[in-house]
């Protein structure tokens, strides 16, 4: 009972019927239970013994990251996956995203759930026409290497279900984790829809090595503004001059950022586009013109505190009210309905030689960890990803 109140909050009853059903068919199996929790319900989670089997691997929430992640928060197992009923199909990882979300999200499911992730799967067994073998999908189904999806059951954090991968020519069909992906309809509807940025404009964009905040400064380069980026590596700041465009870039583990904004920027910020938040952004924003613009997409400074122990930084009150700033946070899954207008977009611009991209890419699945934590720490250049 006290398992199903809980799901209660968390699932739609359709959701908590399809766990009740899974948990039946556990027992008539005489196999593991795992659930006390909605784990990625798009997943059947049970063996019979009647057929050749199949095994996953995958990595399980052991504890709640405190501070930085551990290894050991996560343990790596295999499980036993069924035969395919109608309607379903078999995935197959070939790459993951390790993505800054992951960090914070985690700790609002209980223990034992699928470590949380998007992948690009290839379909490799079907019993449904609209997903046949040879296929890619990508998928929020985490970090697993076989997956069973029922294409009626949406993924735990974003409720979404698995798409077929757009069709991308002869690109790589990682991009469709980084550029052609979440990440890079983050920079194109943040961007456009919140900065509104105007040729001759000036914009500051923070994690601007990054998936995104790379992503961004060049969109808004094409677009006619001067783009300075903030990022933590000589090498980073060498990279977005050099190769993405920016017109200026702050290393913020080695050079102030006030002094160097003013001299970058000496008229002051029209646009913000904040990946980091904390004192980096305090310092941007008191450098803001009258009605600037501010996206805030996200905090990634703050994501291994807890919310007991969050950083403080400088006031922002005084110069909200004294320059009549615009503040927006957003989550690109609010253009869920535009989504492929984006994808569509970037791809066209990725053609025309308009947009280029960087991908960081650690191999094998036994690797998720350190290409979790590398990203966090700040290792990758452009879009971190996994080869399975
Ligand atoms: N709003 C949304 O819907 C949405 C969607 C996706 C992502 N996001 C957010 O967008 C931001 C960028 O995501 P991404 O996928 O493009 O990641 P990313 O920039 O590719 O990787 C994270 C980067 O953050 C930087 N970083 C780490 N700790 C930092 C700190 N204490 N201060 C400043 N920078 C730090 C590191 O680069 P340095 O070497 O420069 O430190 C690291 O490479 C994140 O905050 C993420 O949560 C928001």
């Amino acid at each position: 009972m006290i398992m199903f109140k809980s799901m209660q909050r968390e699932v739609s009853w359709d959701r908590c019927r399809f766990i009740v059903t899974i948990i039946a068919r556990s027992f008539r199996d005489n196999s593991e239970i795992a659930l006390t929790i909605p784990r990625n319900i798009c997943i059947r989670n049970f063996s019979s013994q009647s057929h050749e089997i199949m095994k996953a691997r995958k990595y399980v929430v052991v504890n709640h990251f405190v501070n930085e992640a551990k290894p050991t928060d996560l343990k790596l197992v295999e499980e036993e996956l069924p035969p395919l009923q109608d309607g379903e199909y078999l995935a197959e990882a070939e790459y993951f995203s390790v993505d800054p979300y992951m960090r914070p999200y985690v700790r609002r499911y209980p223990l034992g759930i699928t470590m949380l992730g998007t992948q690009i799967a290839k379909i490799v067994e079907s019993k449904n026409p609209a997903f046949p073998v040879n296929k890619r999908i990508v998928g929020n189904m985490g970090w697993r290497t076989h997956t069973i999806v029922n294409p009626k059951f949406k993924d735990l954090v974003f409720q979404e279900h698995p798409y077929l991968l757009p069709d991308i020519g002869d690109l790589p069909s990682s991009l469709c984790l980084g550029i052609l992906g979440m990440p890079g309809n983050t920079a194109y509807f943040g961007l456009l829809e919140l900065c509104k940025p105007k040729s001759g404009e000036t914009i500051v964009v923070s994690g601007a090595a990054g998936a995104i905040g790379s992503h961004v400064g060049q969109i808004a380069k094409n677009l006619g503004l001067n783009v300075i980026g903030i990022c933590g590596s000589d090498e980073k700041c060498n990279w977005l001059i050099e190769e993405m465009g920016f017109d200026f870039a702050i290393n913020y583990k080695t050079m102030p950022v006030a002094s160097n904004l003013r001299k970058a920027a000496p008229q002051g910020v029209d646009c913000y586009f904040d990946n980091v938040g904390g004192d980096i952004s305090s310092a941007v924003m008191y450098q803001m013109k009258p009605f600037g613009r501010v996206a805030v997409c996200g905090s990634i400074s703050s994501y291994d505190a807890d919310s007991s122990s969050l950083p403080k930084c400088t006031i922002l009150q005084p110069i909200l009210s004294k320059h009549e700033l615009r503040v927006e946070g957003f989550l690109v899954t609010r253009w869920m309905n535009r989504w492929n207008e984006g994808i569509m977009q970037n791809l066209q611009w990725l053609r025309e030689g308009k947009l280029r991209y960087r991908e960081t890419e650690t191999k094998g699945f036994e690797n998720m960890f350190e290409a979790f934590i590398g990203m966090l720490r700040g290792e990758n250049i452009g879009k971190a990803i996994v080869q399975a």
